[in-house]
């Protein structure tokens, strides 16, 4: 692969020299976002280093990053064969594998449109315009009263602890048709257990570069591979379930659609692309995985901005009671009225960039970005975070400012500003979930506010400090949280 001749009219690939055998492992340090953001500073918007004996191509830059995921959408769009990938779903994932285009594309396209229509299904009652707000509203009401009854006993609460069982909840709601209670040990088990599986998913993970790595005895992988397993059990139990209870005149859930799906393709001679019912089964696995952690993840900085910067808390408040009042919940029809609450989320969604890098890409073909040549099967890296944090882009990139994304009479959002925040990536391989993960961030946290009054422990400073993955993360952190009283307003 090294050895391409490069065709004539481009550039060989700019980069750091390698050392043999760890490449330029060492490099990319503990923090590989700020690592090859500085890379790129030196190098330009496309470089190439090698991690092991492997080249991988890192973009930055919003332009270059669209010129490649948008206009070269086909050659960018595939996924590199990562030794940790192959455990997700026992191989099969649809985020994950690396499934041909055509079986990728129809997958995700079921996906895509069973979410869309479990989403969109009319809730039990009219105030609510559909299932997942229902779904929402309802987790949100049991989380606050679950805050409270665990601030009456304990004094303090740690806040992804409680938030990821209702975000959990929803995703389940319309996956399997159920509901977990808030000590539920199973569900309990599996969902605090995310922190290695971003770790390892995480772009830049060694021990899917150099193989010798995988047989060192590192607690890492092992607990990544066990919580997979767990995870792969606890699903393929519920859809047991399903096959035994499925009924063709009452589709339940997104588990059921799919089900549906394997026997109507039975009786379909003429489909194109074959897929085993593993394969189609299997798509609530990534459903599941994708929605609980990213959100949770989104909502737990949420809290932590809202604690450090109590000024930013007290006018989210004061918005929520002048436009919706106090005397009942938020509805994703108040969206519209809320611009300081959507600035706030498209601050906390830049600033954190707690999704620093997409999944990693694959280059399908021989191609070419910017005037430089990059062969087939190349791994790419795209650093979300650099273009959230580009100076050319942003005034003052690290400092927290929900205004910077408001009209300058404040009564709207500058769309255009909203749009330069990367973080579900764009082009084909875009995040499927983005408008339920939105809807998701926004009830919950204009319920809380509207609710709850967050604050910090006495006497322990705020720990900010993410730890690279996936999804990055800070230390688990308690706070405390008290009722808004209604009267006193
Ligand atoms: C993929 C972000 C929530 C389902 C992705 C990717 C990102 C992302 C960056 C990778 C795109 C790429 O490789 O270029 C987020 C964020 C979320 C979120 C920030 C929440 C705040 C969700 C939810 C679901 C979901 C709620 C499902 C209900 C998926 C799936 C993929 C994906 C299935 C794989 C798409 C593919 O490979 O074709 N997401 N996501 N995500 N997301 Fe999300």
């Amino acid at each position: 692969r090294f050895s391409k001749k490069i065709p004539e009219g481009l550039q060989r690939l700019p980069g750091p020299n390698p050392l043999p055998v760890i490449g330029n492992a060492l490099e990319l340090g503990n923090d590989p976002h700020l690592s090859l953001t500085s890379m790129g500073k030196r190098y330009g918007d496309v470089f190439q280093i090698r991690i092991g004996m492997r080249p991988v191509v890192i973009l930055s830059g919003s332009e270059t990053i669209r010129q490649a995921l948008l206009k070269q959408g086909d050659e960018f769009s595939s996924r590199p064969d990562l030794h940790s990938f192959s455990y997700i779903t026992d191989g099969k994932s649809l985020a994950f594998s690396t499934d041909q285009v055509g079986v990728w594309r129809a997958r995700r396209k079921l996906a895509y449109s069973a979410l869309r229509s479990f989403s969109n299904l009319k809730g039990t009652t009219p105030e609510y315009s559909c299932m997942l707000e229902e779904h929402i509203c309802k987790e949100a009401e049991t989380l606050i009263s679950e805050i409270n009854t665990v601030m009456k006993t304990e004094g303090s609460f740690d806040p992804f602890r409680y938030i990821v069982v209702s975000v959990a909840n929803v995703i389940c709601g319309m996956c399997f048709g159920r509901r977990y209670n808030h000590d539920d040990e199973e569900l309990l088990n599996l969902v605090n257990l995310s922190d290695e599986f971003t770790k390892v998913t995480g772009s830049g993970n060694l021990a899917d570069f150099i193989p010798f790595l995988r047989y060192l005895p590192d607690k890492t992988m092992k607990t990544f591979v066990a919580i997979t397993i767990r995870f792969n059990e606890f699903v393929s139990k519920i859809v047991s379930e399903h096959y035994a209870t499925y009924n063709k005149d009452n589709i339940r859930d997104i588990t059921d659609s799919l089900i549906d799906h394997c026997e109507d393709r039975k009786l379909d001679e003429n489909a194109n692309v074959q897929m085993s019912d593993e394969k189609i089964v299997g798509i609530v696995n990534d459903l599941f995985g994708a929605g609980f952690d990213t959100v949770t993840t989104a909502l737990s900085w949420s809290l932590m901005y809202l604690v450090a910067y109590p000024e930013i808390e007290k006018k989210l408040f004061k918005e929520l009671k002048d436009n919706v009042g106090l005397d009942r919940s938020p509805l994703l029809a108040d969206r519209g009225n809320l611009p300081y609450m959507e600035s706030f989320i498209l601050e906390m969604f830049r600033h954190s960039s707690f999704v620093p890098f997409t999944i990693p890409h694959c280059t399908s073909k021989d191609t070419s970005l910017n005037g430089y040549f990059i062969p087939k099967d190349t791994c790419v890296f795209i650093n979300q975070w650099q273009v959230n944090h580009d100076p050319e882009l942003w005034k003052d990139p690290s400092a927290f400012i929900p205004e910077r994304f408001l009209s300058a009479d404040g009564k709207e959002v500058n769309k255009v500003e909203g749009e330069k925040v990367m973080a579900f990536s764009i082009g084909k391989r875009r995040c499927i979930g983005e408008v339920i993960a939105r809807n998701e961030v926004f009830l919950f946290l204009a319920t809380l506010i509207q609710r709850l009054h967050f604050h910090a422990l006495p006497g322990e400073p705020l720990d900010f400090t993410p730890k690279y993955g996936l999804t990055m993360k800070f230390k688990r952190q308690h706070l405390k949280a008290s009722m808004r009283q209604r009267e006193k307003l």
